[in-house]
């Protein structure tokens, strides 16, 4: 194919990726498979690699891309993003109403009505149909560029739809993240021994704050736009075609809003809106009522901070009040004690409510509640119930003060506090409680994946004393399984099977398993293909650790402190006898590929190359790509302006190729 040719296909196969990314992501009615839609996309990282002169910032391929930034730089809105005034009750809508009606004299004017949506404003500049500039509300006048963080999100086009675009079109919406995926990150985070986020808004104001990219890209967040900023060759009459026509260019506009001829429908609109909150995949935590005319916009101006021809009216946040029975001990993990108060069951937010966190000790006596209080409950963000205060006026006296245990409510040893943290640990590990969940969170499906070793059958095998360690569970035999209660013949075997079948997991799962504080899955796979193997890991000091460069110091220490322990090192000498696979598997390929199980690491920039295309050929060499130098690497490619890596290959004798030789190479071997 020549460049011409090239250049015609990738157009096409831009345009209708985003056509399915639209209707993927944003519609949520894909017209093709998975398998054909992979096809497509990989057609044009080939075809880009090949030509990497015609790679621009909005083909599909740059979601995910450049290096972490060391600050976000600054970016002025032309026209101020406001904020809005607020009502809180059907009076104060009417008068905003009056105000209104008294500027407009006899004009006619209509309302919409939409959710007010509680996520983090930002704006998006498309120039002639092209994300260029994404940009967060920061004081109004100067916002943060992170257009590269904003890229990231999937419904968030990076070139509109359709084939005629405005010069400019600056739209204005709001991040967010959805219900389900801030109730699974927060679970990660807690596995991890990280602090969870409070609510969706503050995980999503959190991740945008996030100086590089990858780490937004694994965040579940999402993005709804209700309105324009800066705009050249387009015109919009009403608020209701702003919302039509941003959706016609693939942006994502609220699934529902309501048209209303006066004030009163506004208010019928509003209680139907709350009544069906729940159904929106973001959190709503009120409306928002807008003069649909926009000629009219003029006319009524705005103040300093909020435009006169709109309002949110925010609904209370929905609170109940009951009665706090007790407060229970329970043991993380991770050894951490966590308050839970145990209420008299309530209705919130559309769902009884028997417990609440506490979260921790500080925080009870912070807010001064007491066993035997009437407490108020809200649904922070809907989600978490959380006791938000206490009605002291209900107290009798007969309350009690609550005290952390000064031993594990499970094992009973001594619990300590480390300094400058608020939590209060059981650091036995022996300590059963840990244990349970230690061997869940070892077979759970992320990790070793033994199919059929729940919950139940956990605690069951602790309490039995036959596992003491996530050793144990491969000496167990179906006659061990057989004494527990209530498993049968087959199932015995099966597990016995899922156990048999998980020795030969990839190492990162293994990794992952163990249940180092701070390493997720994503450290174990860099870990993996680092160290190729656990006692290589084992083996590893600080300045290793550190010298990768997705491993920060507080991973680094957690990472060496675990395998200092005496414990995790017999640990892993079991596992080993048990016949655990505890190194990399080769990688396997079809035909010779040039860097067959090589370790090769990239310095400098290869002729037009992405650092994540030209890591995407060595995989695709079969190779293993990383980060940086040591005695394990078997090849250094080297780009224009090598870095520190190449004086590091020299010292250490390790081979190195010239970045066009590398091209050349993979050209050769048809690869590219
Ligand atoms: S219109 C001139 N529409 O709420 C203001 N804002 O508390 C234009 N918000 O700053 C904003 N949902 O960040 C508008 N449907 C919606 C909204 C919405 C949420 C945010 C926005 C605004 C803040 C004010």
């Amino acid at each position: 194919m020549n460049r011409e040719e090239a250049k015609r296909r990738i157009e096409w196969l831009r345009k209708e990726i985003r056509r399915h990314d639209y209707l993927y992501y944003v519609e949520a009615r894909p017209e093709i498979s998975d398998r054909e839609y992979d096809r497509l996309y990989r057609e044009l990282e080939k075809l880009e690699a090949q030509f990497p002169d015609l790679v621009s910032p909005d083909s599909p391929t740059q979601r995910v891309g450049g290096q972490p930034l060391k600050e976000f730089p600054t970016v002025i809105h032309r026209i101020p993003m406001l904020s809005l005034s607020n009502a809180y009750s059907p009076e104060e809508l009417r008068d905003f109403d009056t105000r209104v009606s008294r500027i407009l004299e006899n004009r006619r004017y209509t309302y919409i009505v939409e959710p007010k949506v509680d996520g983090v404003a930002v704006s998006l500049r498309y120039e002639k149909g092209t994300l260029v500039l994404g940009s967060t509300r920061g004081d109004g006048v100067r916002g943060d560029d992170i257009t590269s963080n904003l890229k990231t999100i999937r419904t968030i086009p990076l070139h509109l739809l359709g084939s005629r675009y405005p010069e400019v079109l600056e739209v204005r919406g709001e991040v967010y993240m959805t219900k389900e995926g801030f109730a699974r990150l927060n679970r990660e985070r807690e596995e991890k021994g990280e602090e969870p986020f409070a609510n969706p808004r503050n995980a999503a104001a959190g991740s945008l704050k996030q100086l590089d990219p990858r780490i937004v890209a694994a965040r579940p967040l999402d993005a709804v736009f209700y309105a324009v900023g800066e705009y050249r060759g387009i015109e919009f009459r009403t608020q209701e075609e702003v919302l039509k026509k941003l959706a016609q260019f693939g942006l994502r506009t609220t699934s529902r809003y309501w048209k209303c001829r006066d004030i009163e429908q506004c208010l019928k609109a509003l209680e139907e809106l709350k009544s069906v909150k729940e159904q929106f995949p973001f959190e709503i935590d009120g409306g928002v009522v807008k003069i649909n005319e926009r000629e009219l916009y003029d006319i009524l101006g705005s103040t300093a901070k909020s435009p006169r021809w709109a309002i949110a009216y925010k609904y209370e946040a929905e609170q109940a009040e009951t009665v706090l029975k007790d407060i229970i001990v329970q043991v993380g993990r991770t050894g951490v004690l966590t308050p839970v108060a145990i209420l008299e069951p309530v209705f919130v937010s559309g769902s009884t409510v028997s417990r609440a966190t506490l979260h921790n000790e500080d925080e009870i006596r912070r807010k001064d509640i007491r066993i035997g209080d009437h407490v108020l409950v809200e649904k922070a963000g809907e989600v978490i119930p959380a006791v938000v205060g206490v009605i002291k006026e209900k107290r009798t006296g007969k309350e009690k003060i609550f005290r952390m245990p000064k031993k594990c409510p499970v094992c009973g040893e001594p619990v300590t506090r480390r300094e400058g943290e608020v939590a209060v640990r059981c650091e036995n590990l022996q300590c059963p409680a840990q244990l349970k969940r230690w061997i869940g969170y070892f077979a759970a499906r992320g990790a070793m994946d033994i199919e059929g070793l729940g919950e139940v059958l956990v605690d069951q095998l602790v309490d039995e004393g036959l596992v003491k360690s996530p050793a144990d569970i491969y000496r167990l035999t179906k006659k061990d399984l057989l004494k527990l209660e209530r498993i049968a013949d087959k199932s015995a075997e099966n597990l016995i099977r899922a156990i048999d079948e998980s020795r030969n997991r990839d190492l990162w799962r293994l990794i992952f398993a163990l249940g180092i504080p701070h390493v997720g899955a994503r450290t174990a796979q860099v870990l993996e293909e680092e160290f190729g193997s656990l006692d290589e890991l084992a083996r590893a000091d600080l300045s290793r650790l550190t010298s990768i460069p997705d491993i920060g110091p507080v991973v680094a220490e957690s990472i060496v402190r675990f395998f200092r322990n005496a414990r995790n090192r017999r640990l892993i000498e079991e596992l080993k006898r048990a016949g655990v696979r505890v190194t990399a598997a080769r990688k396997k390929s079809a035909g010779r590929t040039p860097l067959e199980n090589k370790t090769v690491v990239l310095t400098g920039a290869l002729e037009g190359l992405t650092r994540q295309q030209a890591e995407e050929l060595v995989r695709r060499a079969g190779g293993r790509p990383s980060g940086s130098v040591s005695s394990k690497t078997d090849l250094v490619i080297v780009g224009d302006n090598p870095g520190s890596k190449l004086e590091k290959a020299r010292k250490l004798g390790i081979p190195t190729m010239d970045g066009r030789e590398f091209v050349r190479m993979m050209k050769k071997a048809g690869l590219v």
